[in-house]
């Protein structure tokens, strides 16, 4: 093992330094400059950890100086993913959390990502398996209170109520647990590297450490992370790098729906949503998404249109709304979007705008999709485009159609992935019309498809057809 060297580091931007200022060079904050271990990969950065290694043993070979073997020799079977028990969770992770490896859960503050995990923990736990909860943001009570409305708490769950990682090791010695949960990983600290809990050196400090732990002892780790306004997890996205799994709760707070989609995933597939209900009694799964996301909507008012998305493995219908009003005297026209991409919708008004016809000029438009849901797939542009020239032109779509496809700034409408699954759900739920790109495939029985070069063809075909609407 190559002798640590000292160097330092900044505590606040996490940048490398030869020598010790009472600035950081890098991002100019005061004080924040530490002492650090030079720390090649792989090695823990923790002086608490060097003192015990024999705690971190594991099936009797020691963390340093592992040989080179077979691969074929190896046994697979220790690998294999174990469920968690939550049905949408598990179908996300491809069948469960691997012993081993580490999970982020990312999410804004308060979108359920605590309460996620503590009924993983109570689920995990009624199978007798043990289980600890890190909780550096919430008291032993607090979490006992919470822990007590979302059902009974077995005796397998144990708790460490602290944020500092060096009671760890006994914690894991004492209960050899299978699950460990951080809640949250800005919120714990390793007194052994410098700076206060949250900052870019601590955060990567405690990762580190995590990571050793869950690779060499053997526990699957998931870790809290929030994420800032701008989607950033603990800042830059270092975190992301170090962990197995990222996975990220999102829905609005002022509406039941939560998604949980796996961003990165070293074991499984990416892509898949599961869906949740934020109930009184923690977070259900959805077992009738449309209730929440198509029941409320007008058939036949202006400005709105039903996506078939496809997230994953699953279709599903979403209804994307616009409102389109008069730009207030000379000031910037506003444009909105919620659940869908800003940036996208903009596009999408310029090319309604400049291909097909549709006045915009002088307009507010917001457009949002509804229940609370995320629609980001280049797919969502036809219906999205054909809300906004629905309300623009104050002329309903036509209630049982559905529309998709991508749309180019030409004004074309492009092919998509998936287009028999979409018409498949959509003649499921009922739809009975559905407007996509000419390359398309016609519809299951009972649904009439109609192609669209363009998108001045779609909103002429949609916009126009009162006999249905
Ligand atoms: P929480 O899990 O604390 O969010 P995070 O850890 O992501 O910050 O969730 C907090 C929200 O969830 C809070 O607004 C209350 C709500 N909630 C329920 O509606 N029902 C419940 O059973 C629980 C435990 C929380
Ligand atoms: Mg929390």
């Amino acid at each position: 093992m190559a002798r640590a060297r000292l160097e330092y580091r900044c505590s606040a931007c996490d940048a490398a330094a030869a020598r010790w200022s009472g600035r950081c060079p890098a991002c100019g904050e005061w004080n924040t400059v530490v002492e650090a271990p030079d720390t090649p990969a792989g090695r823990v950065p923790s002086a608490w950890w060097d003192h015990d290694p024999q705690a971190f043993e594991r099936d009797g070979a020691r963390i340093d100086g592992e040989r080179a073997l077979a691969l074929a020799d190896v046994d697979p079977s220790g690998c294999l993913p174990r469920p968690t028990g939550l049905g949408e969770l598990d179908a996300v992770l491809g069948g469960g959390l691997l012993p081993g490896s580490v999970t982020l859960l990312g999410g804004e503050p308060g979108v359920g990502k605590s309460t996620l995990l503590l009924q993983v923990l109570l689920t995990v736990a009624s199978e007798g398996r043990r289980v600890l909860l890190v909780s550096a943001e919430e008291s032993a009570a607090q979490v006992r209170r919470r822990a007590g409305r979302l059902g009974p708490v077995p005796d397998a769950v144990t708790l460490l109520p602290t944020g500092d990682l060096s009671s760890l090791p006994g914690a894991l010695r004492e209960g050899s647990p299978e699950l460990v949960v951080v809640d949250s990983v800005q919120a714990v600290f390793d007194p052994a590297a410098g700076g206060p809990p949250g900052s870019l050196g601590q955060v990567r400090a405690c990762t580190d450490l995590l990571v050793s732990i869950a690779k060499h002892h053997g526990p699957a780790v998931v870790l809290v992370g929030h994420v800032t306004k701008d989607g950033a997890l603990a800042g830059p996205r270092t975190l992301e790098h170090l962990v197995d799994t990222v996975l990220s709760v999102e829905g609005d707070r002022h509406h039941a729906l939560r998604t949980v989609r796996a961003v990165k995933h070293r074991f499984g597939p990416t892509g898949e949503v599961g869906l949740f209900e934020m109930a009184d009694a923690g977070l259900a799964a959805v077992t009738d998404p449309y209730r929440l996301l198509l029941g409320d909507r007008r058939p036949g008012a202006p400005g709105s249109a039903v996506l078939p998305a496809v997230e994953g493995q699953r279709a599903l219908l979403v209804e994307l709304q616009a409102l389109s009003a008069p730009s207030a005297g000379d000031a910037p026209c506003r444009r909105s979007a919620q659940g869908v991409d800003g940036g996208r919708l903009a596009l999408l008004i310029a090319v309604l705008e400049q291909r097909a016809g549709v006045r915009l000029a002088r307009t507010d438009v917001f457009a949002s999709a509804v229940g609370g849901i995320r629609v980001t797939e280049p797919a969502a542009d036809l219906a999205l485009a054909l809300a906004v020239a629905s309300a623009v032109e104050g002329r309903p779509l036509p209630p049982d159609l559905v529309a998709f496809g991508e749309v180019g700034l030409g004004g074309e409408v492009r092919h998509v992935p998936h287009a028999p699954r979409r018409l498949a759900e959509a003649a499921r739920v009922g739809f009975r019309h559905a407007l996509v790109p000419s390359s398309c495939p016609d519809g299951p029985p009972g649904m009439e498809v109609l192609h669209a070069r363009s998108l001045g063809e779609a909103v002429a075909l949609a916009c126009a057809a009162p006999d249905r609407a």
